[in-house]
């Protein structure tokens, strides 16, 4: 191995091994408060765009760790995340990511990563709507690639059961406590038509509904999503989609959870105590929630890393250096 490769790697991970708070106090002390400024903007130019803000940090740091693997474009090299099963036409609102990589690149160029990015916006995003706001750890780097078929692979489909769900969350050393907690992220943004259809009209091949459905709900939705509806149309993940609170754990507990991977977490003995909990105590699922996205963030990538200047693109990609004039 080249020896300038062989320093590359080494930096690249003892630095990605090391998050802290205030990482960026000294070269960037206005990072968090730009991206809050950001965040702000989005709120009232687009409240759900918080929501799908939030959601990719479980679509980054389930994939090969926190690293913004899921932001970069394809390339006529390299199939990226965004048309994985579980983004296309479905993960949105990279455009604010853009925005707050802008606003920071104007005060503090090539210093703060995609990855930390993702993991302020996300907390703002909960902290702005009404739920907990916590420190943050920081100091991750942008992955120089991304993987369609490691997202394909790992993450969940909606039709999830609890079981499947448990185990896929204790491979990253989560445990139900913590898968419990961030399903609650369901209190805030929508789902599509799509992300339902089985379970409204054919659920595990039976020809009939999810029996787990409140009755008025189902009817509810099946009026907004008929067979040939345009499965593209959304609906609110619980009742109250633009807060975040514990609405979607009472939702649950009435039989009102959208996705199958929802509901499932009522009928399922291991996890149903919890939800009931959550139901009944806001501040119990606030801090459960916290430390289940401070775990999750903490998922590291074991790769070579950057700092991107477009979020979109790695580095050495043409592309960037085109979009930037680079020389
Ligand atoms: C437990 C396993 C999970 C499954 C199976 C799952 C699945 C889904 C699905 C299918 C949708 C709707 C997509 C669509 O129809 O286009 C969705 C939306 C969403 N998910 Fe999850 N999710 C899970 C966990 C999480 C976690 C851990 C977070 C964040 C911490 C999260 C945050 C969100 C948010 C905020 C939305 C709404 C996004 C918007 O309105 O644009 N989800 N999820």
């Amino acid at each position: 191995m080249p020896i300038f490769l062989f320093f590359f790697l080494n930096i690249a991970l003892v630095t990605s091994s090391h998050l802290e708070p205030g990482f960026y106090l000294n070269t960037c002390p206005e990072a968090e408060s730009i991206v809050r400024d950001v965040m702000k903007k989005a709120l009232n130019q687009e409240p759900r765009s918080l929501a799908s803000v939030m959601r990719f940090q479980f679509h980054d740091c389930f994939v090969n760790g926190c690293d913004a693997s899921m932001l970069l474009d394809d390339t006529p090299n390299m199939l990226g995340e965004k048309l994985a099963l579980s983004n296309i036409n479905s993960l949105r609102s990279y455009e604010v990511i853009d925005d707050v990589k802008e606003a920071l690149e104007k005060v503090c160029p090539g210093v703060v990563s995609c990855a930390d990015i993702i993991i302020m916006a996300s907390r703002d995003a909960v902290a702005l709507t009404g739920g907990p706001d916590w420190e943050v750890r920081l100091g991750r780097l942008d992955s120089l690639i991304a993987s369609q078929e490691d997202s394909n692979d790992i993450m969940p489909s909606p039709r999830s059961n609890a079981t499947s769900l448990i185990n896929l969350f204790h491979k990253y050393n989560l445990s139900v406590k913590d898968l419990v907690a961030l399903s609650g992220s369901h209190s805030l943004g929508q789902g599509r038509c799509f992300s339902i259809m089985f379970r409204l009209y054919n659920q595990s091949g039976t020809g009939l509904p999810d029996p787990e459905i409140n009755q008025i709900y189902r009817e509810q939705l099946n009026k907004v999503c008929p067979h040939e509806v345009d499965q593209n149309v959304t609906v609110d993940l619980d009742a109250t989609p633009l807060i975040f609170d514990n609405q979607y754990f009472k939702d649950l507990v009435a039989g009102r959870g959208f996705l199958n991977s929802d509901q499932t977490l009522y009928t399922f003995p291991e996890t149903r105590e919890l939800v009931r909990l959550y139901s009944r105590d806001q501040d119990e699922f606030f801090n459960a929630f916290v430390e289940g996205m401070l775990k999750m963030g903490d998922l590291q990538s074991d790769q070579p890393g950057e700092v991107r200047r477009n979020c979109r693109v790695s580095n050495a990609c043409p592309a960037n250096n085109l979009l930037f004039g680079f020389e």
